[in-house]
């Protein structure tokens, strides 16, 4: 066992749920309070308290502001009860295989990603910034499909002031993709379109974009996606993770359960397989960063 990573996994797990539990992120939502005034309006030990707040300083989910007050913002506990929510369901997915949420439909979406998107999309942005410069210059008409806050067409499109893009996803997380193309911008060169991807009429387009989407589809779905998204000339962007030895990876398959019944780090011939049957010729791998580890698979 690795001691020390395990010992810092459990101190982080249980400090940010005992936030979660006693609603402390909550309670210092846009509203600064001492440690002690925490402790008095929740009804807890002033000293535990005291160093539960700075302990969630040092993890950046509060700040400490002058004169030793807190505080946080509604971004930051919503995205906290959203990973908690998750990850507590996880002995009922591993007894049942169950998901606690299907993040493949609209009312599964709804609940997971419209806090959750925002985040991934920061966190992908050094991805999104090496996708976008492998695939420029590009012009025409590209297709975001699970489009979320739209990381990588937001960047193609900064890049390339010819490409229009359609994003498609479920109508609760199209309204966080509109809040992200418009703090870009790019107002003008993006259209929408609700729906789930698998069964909506697709526009035409030159170039289709599935970002992370993949790994929520099992098997036959992402042959079914790959084969509705061929076309000649037109090419297929997939970033997703691909199985490897780092720790994190096998953790993000686990998790992947919790949201998605068929979901899997799928291989990289497993993409093969469902390209070729859809009629490409191959699939390119093209590394994008290693944390978080995103390839980029060119379908063409
Ligand atoms: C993990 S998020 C990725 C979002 C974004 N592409 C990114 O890489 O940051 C998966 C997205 O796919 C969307 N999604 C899942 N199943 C879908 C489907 N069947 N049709 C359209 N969107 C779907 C979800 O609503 C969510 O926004």
């Amino acid at each position: 066992m690795r001691l020390r990573e395990v010992t810092a996994a459990v101190e982080t797990m249980a400090i940010i749920e005992t936030a979660a539990k006693l609603d402390v992120l909550g309670h210092l939502t846009a509203n600064p309070r001492s440690a002690a005034e925490v402790a008095g309006a929740l009804r807890l030990d002033r000293i535990a308290t005291a160093r539960l707040l700075e302990a969630l300083t040092g993890m950046g989910l509060l700040r400490e502001l002058a004169g030793g007050v807190f505080e946080t913002d509604t971004e930051a506990n919503d995205r906290v009860h959203a990973l908690t929510g998750l990850w507590r369901a996880l002995p009922t997915v591993v007894r049942t295989g169950e998901p606690a949420v299907r993040a493949v439909t609209a009312t599964g979406a709804a609940q997971l990603y419209p806090n959750v998107v925002p985040m991934l999309s920061e966190w992908f942005a050094p991805a999104a910034d090496r996708f976008a410069a492998e695939l420029s210059p590009w012009t025409g008409r590209v297709l975001d499909v699970g489009a979320g806050a739209a990381p990588w067409t937001i960047a193609l499109a900064a890049r390339n002031p010819d490409v229009r893009v359609t994003a498609v996803d479920f109508p609760a997380v199209l309204s966080q993709t509109r809040r992200a193309v418009t703090a870009a911008g790019l107002d003008q060169r993006f259209d929408y379109l609700p729906g789930d991807a698998l069964d909506v009429t697709l526009p035409a387009h030159d170039l289709a974009v599935v970002g992370n989407v993949c790994h929520l589809f099992d098997a036959a779905h992402n042959q079914a996606l790959l084969a509705k998204l061929h076309a000649p000339a037109r090419r297929v962007a997939i970033i997703d993770v691909l199985p490897s030895t780092d720790p994190a990876v096998s953790r993000y398959a686990l998790g992947l359960l919790t949201r998605a019944h068929g979901g899997a780090v799928h291989p990289l011939s497993a993409y093969e397989n469902w390209a070729r049957h859809a009629g490409f010729a191959g699939v390119t791998p093209v590394p994008l960063t290693q944390d978080p580890p995103l390839t980029l698979l060119l379908c063409a």
